[in-house]
């Protein structure tokens, strides 16, 4: 009697305690994955939340893959010992999500999930989409793991994300000084991005929530 008891026991304390736990301790929820940009496309290439997809597709980020297939990469990638950097972790770490480990992101460049986080527990609408309460949502969307870098008061987080990648110790740092003054440069503007005709900013439309 006393053992079948313990049986049942068992697994309705798991289950209670699986239930009682916050957000971030839940086992389903531990180990966040990117979905990839097509993912975020299904919506964000709509013009009327303003197309923030068509946005990424033109600036440099969606490229970033494709220019480790150039010759200045390959030669670069030759002085290191590297057969395929657009194959290579060393590189791919940079210039694309996930970090290269990520099959199905591995082409994608830096894709929306580099910069708003792995998207498998905020992708869907109801994490991080109501249109009433924004606040609320963006709240909802950071407890999903959305990162931290919309606004004004996020502008440290946001440049310490950005500068996870545009490091001084990358192997691709340049020598020359006017390279290195460009590179400077256009990272300085970090809200209001522009480089020629690439517009980095992909806002939504009006009225903006106050983070
Ligand atoms: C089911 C449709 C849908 C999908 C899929 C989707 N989004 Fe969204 N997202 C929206 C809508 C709608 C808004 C709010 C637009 C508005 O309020 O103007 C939004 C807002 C956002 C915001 C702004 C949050 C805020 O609080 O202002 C970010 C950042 C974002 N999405 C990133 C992503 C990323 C990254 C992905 C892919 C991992 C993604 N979204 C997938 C529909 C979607
Ligand atoms: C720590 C992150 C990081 C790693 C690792 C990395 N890159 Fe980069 N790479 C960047 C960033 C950031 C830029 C963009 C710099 C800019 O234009 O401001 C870049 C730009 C480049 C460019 C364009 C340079 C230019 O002057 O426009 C080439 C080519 C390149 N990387 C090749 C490589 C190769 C090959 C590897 C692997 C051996 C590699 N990168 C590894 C971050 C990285
Ligand atoms: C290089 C990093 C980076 C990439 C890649 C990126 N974003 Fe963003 N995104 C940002 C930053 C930074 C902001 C905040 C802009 C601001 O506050 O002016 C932002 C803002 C947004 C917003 C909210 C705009 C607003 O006005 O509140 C949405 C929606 C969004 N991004 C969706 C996407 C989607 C979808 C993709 C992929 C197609 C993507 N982003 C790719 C950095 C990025
Ligand atoms: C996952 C790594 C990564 C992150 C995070 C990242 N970038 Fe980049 N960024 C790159 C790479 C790689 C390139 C080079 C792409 C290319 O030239 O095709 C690049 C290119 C750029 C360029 C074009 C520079 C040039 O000289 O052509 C600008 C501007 C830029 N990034 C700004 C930002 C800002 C601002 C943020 C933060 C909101 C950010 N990046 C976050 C990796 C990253």
């Amino acid at each position: 009697m006393k053992k079948s008891i313990n049986i049942l026991a068992v697994p309705a304390l798991t289950l209670l305690l699986a239930f009682l736990a916050p957000d971030h301790l839940r086992p389903a929820e531990k180990k966040r994955t990117v979905v990839g940009s097509s993912v975020c496309a299904s919506c964000h290439a709509a013009e009327s939340i303003g197309n923030q997809y068509d946005r990424w597709l033109r600036s440099p980020h969606a490229k970033a893959v494709l220019i480790l297939k150039t010759q200045p990469a390959l030669a670069l990638a030759k002085k290191l010992s590297i057969a395929d950097p657009a194959a290579d972790r060393k590189c791919l770490a940079c210039h694309t999500t996930g970090r290269g480990k990520v099959d199905k992101t591995k082409d994608e460049g830096v894709g929306c999930e580099a910069c708003h986080g792995p998207g498998s527990d905020y992708h869907e609408f109801g994490r991080h989409v109501d249109t009433v309460n924004r606040q609320g949502a963006y709240e909802t969307a950071l407890k999903n793991g959305m990162y931290p870098i919309l606004g004004i008061k996020n502008i440290k987080k946001r440049e310490k994300l950005c500068l996870h990648c545009h490091t001084k110790g990358r192997p691709c740092y340049p020598v020359l000084a006017e390279d290195i003054y460009r590179q400077t440069i256009s990272l300085q503007v970090i809200s209001e991005l522009r480089k020629g005709d690439l517009n980095l900013k992909h806002q939504l439309i009006p009225p903006f929530p106050q983070y």
